[in-house]
């Protein structure tokens, strides 16, 4: 990449930057992996203003590079409910960077394992940070659109949230 994505809270107003890089990076990111009808209704009847109920919940981070917001995690306790990056900032390691904050945010005030539902297209990627298989079933965290599929995954208790050798 160019440079490096700086790292920052996630505060008011950043709405409709997490709405537009959830909506691009699913349309980017996920083809291959679900239905032309499911990408495009994807975001279902979410607005910016439901961004901003998540972002006031204070667990949020966003990444930045050039001034433009290209990624973001967020976290509740026990489980990293989203995680989604531009794709032209993805592949160069910030959704490593964000995945690690996601986690510690998830383990604050939380013993046990971490859970989070993966799209299809993410499995790997959460493979690789550590985190195992242990179910199917539909995402749980939307508003309306189609049923999407996903893997429900877990890290156990201080897994790894740093790549795995292989
Ligand atoms: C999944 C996603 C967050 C990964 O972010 P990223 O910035 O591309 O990931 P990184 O560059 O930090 O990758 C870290 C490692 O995981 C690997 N990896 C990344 N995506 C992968 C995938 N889909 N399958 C397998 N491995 C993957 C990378 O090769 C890299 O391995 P390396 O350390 O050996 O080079 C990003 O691709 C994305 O936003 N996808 C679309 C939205 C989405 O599905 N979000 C998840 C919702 S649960």
């Amino acid at each position: 990449m160019q440079q490096e994505a700086s790292l920052r809270p996630a505060r008011a107003g950043d709405g409709q930057a997490l709405f537009d890089v959830t909506h691009r990076s699913v349309a980017g990111l996920a083809t291959g992996h679900y239905t032309p009808e499911q990408i495009a209704g994807w975001m279902g009847q979410r607005t910016p203003a439901f961004y901003e109920d998540l972002i006031a919940r204070g667990r949020m981070v966003v990444a930045e590079l050039g001034g433009e917001v290209v990624g973001f995690v967020d976290a509740e306790p026990g489980e990293v409910t989203r995680l989604f990056i531009l794709p032209h900032a993805a592949g160069h390691g910030l959704g490593g960077r964000l995945l690690a904050l996601g986690v510690a945010a998830a383990r604050d005030g939380h013993a046990g394992p971490i859970r989070l539902e993966a799209t299809i297209n993410a499995a790997g990627f959460y493979r690789r940070h550590g985190f195992r298989e242990v179910g199917r079933g539909q995402f749980s965290h939307g508003l309306g659109g189609d049923p999407i599929e996903i893997i429900h995954m877990e890290l156990d208790g201080a897994g790894a949230t740093t790549p795995a050798a292989g």
